[in-house]
């Protein structure tokens, strides 16, 4: 395929809450945190933080490297929307100025979304010479407070532009499908926190591995030695640390040769964020470009997407040469370097809080936020503000 990413930047808010704090509130070893999920702090959403503001200051970076005038198409994935009807990358539109001659929508299917949405873009884009997608991945994930769920909490977005001459990673046309209609993790229309089946969400997830390397590498005709390392959907870290030895076993390879150093670079944000959902393999993707020491020119990157419900998808790209030039990785250090902690109180007090819905006009506290905030609500309508 003639086209792929050229640029991706990571946000997520400027507020954590340490694990070893959740594991007091909680009575439980912080060690079942740490070491049996792999999570150390999860990113807090303030009330003026939501999916629209963290995907446009996900994207601002961006807008300043290329020219916005030639954005036309912005997916926004999403599986925590704010609306039931009107697609959130509109909000974004508006906020980074984009054109008035672009296509915008809303694309979901729980965490696969964000790479439906990529590579949607890309097919868009390859016949468009000269013109930009932006695609952005933003998410807040919410359990009920004191269930199995709640240590993945998190929230974050990741912008990338999408386009035929990509700078970062030049994506492939091979893929392996896997959709499946099962109940591991839903959220009705009527709740805010997602419901799940912790346990077997787990299962499905490894089986969704298998079905969709078997279904790559016949594509292929590729083995796990093409690869120089793999990227997962991250829903906790230690997630990624039972799929590869999963894509081992399915592709034939030993997990000795094949193992963590395939891995750990990917999987140092998503340790800091929690899950992000649809952004979380994208940050898994930008953590590893940013850390990994060796430079990852022309070497095949392997990721393996999945949205509960269920769909997966193994793909794959060639990393670019010249890639460590076009990364934000001063950007992404400083937003995990200026992070403010919450104490247990602060979090359960911000997790209850929610937006009114008797449509009286309400203005929300200023919040520690990136670039843009939202204001609060007039007649059922949210209003966003751009700071400074
Ligand atoms: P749990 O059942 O409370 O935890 O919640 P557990 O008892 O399974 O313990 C977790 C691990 O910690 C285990 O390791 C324990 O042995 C270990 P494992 O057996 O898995 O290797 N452990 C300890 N280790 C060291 N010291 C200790 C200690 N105690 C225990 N003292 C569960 C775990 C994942 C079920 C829960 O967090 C949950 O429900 N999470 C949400 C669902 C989820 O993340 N599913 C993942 C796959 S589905 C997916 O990725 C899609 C998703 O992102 C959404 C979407 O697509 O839209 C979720």
């Amino acid at each position: 395929m003639k086209a792929g990413i050229d640029l991706i930047s990571f946000y997520t808010t400027k507020y954590y809450l340490d694990l070893k704090t959740l594991a007091e509130a909680r009575g439980v070893d912080a060690d079942k945190f740490h070491i049996g999920l792999g999570q150390h702090r999860m990113s807090v959403p303030p009330p003026d933080e939501d999916i629209v503001t963290m995907g446009a200051s996900a994207a601002l970076p961006l807008m300043e490297r290329i020219d916005p005038e030639s954005v036309e198409l912005v997916l926004f994935a999403t599986e925590s929307g704010v609306d039931q009807s009107k697609a959130a990358g509109l909000f974004v539109h508006e906020l980074l100025q984009l054109p008035s001659r672009c296509r915008v929508l809303e694309v979901k299917e729980a965490c696969y979304s964000g790479t439906a949405a990529l590579r949607f873009a890309a097919s868009e884009m390859e016949r468009r010479p000269g013109r930009n997608a932006l695609v952005i991945c933003s998410d807040v994930a919410r359990y009920d407070l004191g269930s199995p769920g709640e240590p993945t909490q998190g929230c974050g977005a990741v912008a990338m532009v999408v386009n035929s001459t990509p700078r970062i990673l030049e994506l492939e046309d091979a893929c392996g499908l896997h959709a499946e209609d099962v109940m591991d993790f839903w959220r009705p229309n009527y709740r805010d926190e997602a419901l799940v089946d912790g346990k077997y969400s787990a299962k499905v997830y490894l089986t969704t591995v298998a079905r969709t390397w078997e279904h790559y590498a016949e594509e292929s005709g590729r083995s796990l030695a093409d690869f120089s390392r793999i990227c997962y959907h991250l829903p906790f870290t230690n997630m990624a640390r039972k799929a590869q030895v999963q894509l081992c076993r399915s592709a034939g390879a030993n997990a000795r040769d094949y193992g963590n150093a395939m891995i750990d670079e990917s999987l140092g944000y998503n340790s800091q964020t929690g899950n992000c959902y649809t952004a979380s393999l994208y940050e898994g993707f930008a953590c590893m470009l940013d850390t990994a020491e060796e430079d990852l020119s022309e070497s095949r990157i392997g990721f393996f997407s999945y949205g509960s419900g269920c769909m997966g998808e193994f793909f794959s790209g060639i990393v670019k040469p010249g890639y460590r030039q076009h990364l934000l990785t001063d950007r992404h250090a400083a937003l995990f370097s200026d992070r403010t902690e919450l104490s247990y109180q602060s979090y359960e007090d911000i997790f209850n809080l929610k937006v009114p819905a008797d449509g009286w006009d309400y203005v929300f506290a200023e919040y520690r936020t990136g670039p843009f905030r939202f204001g609060g609500v007039s007649g059922h309508k949210r209003i966003y503000e751009k700071m400074g």
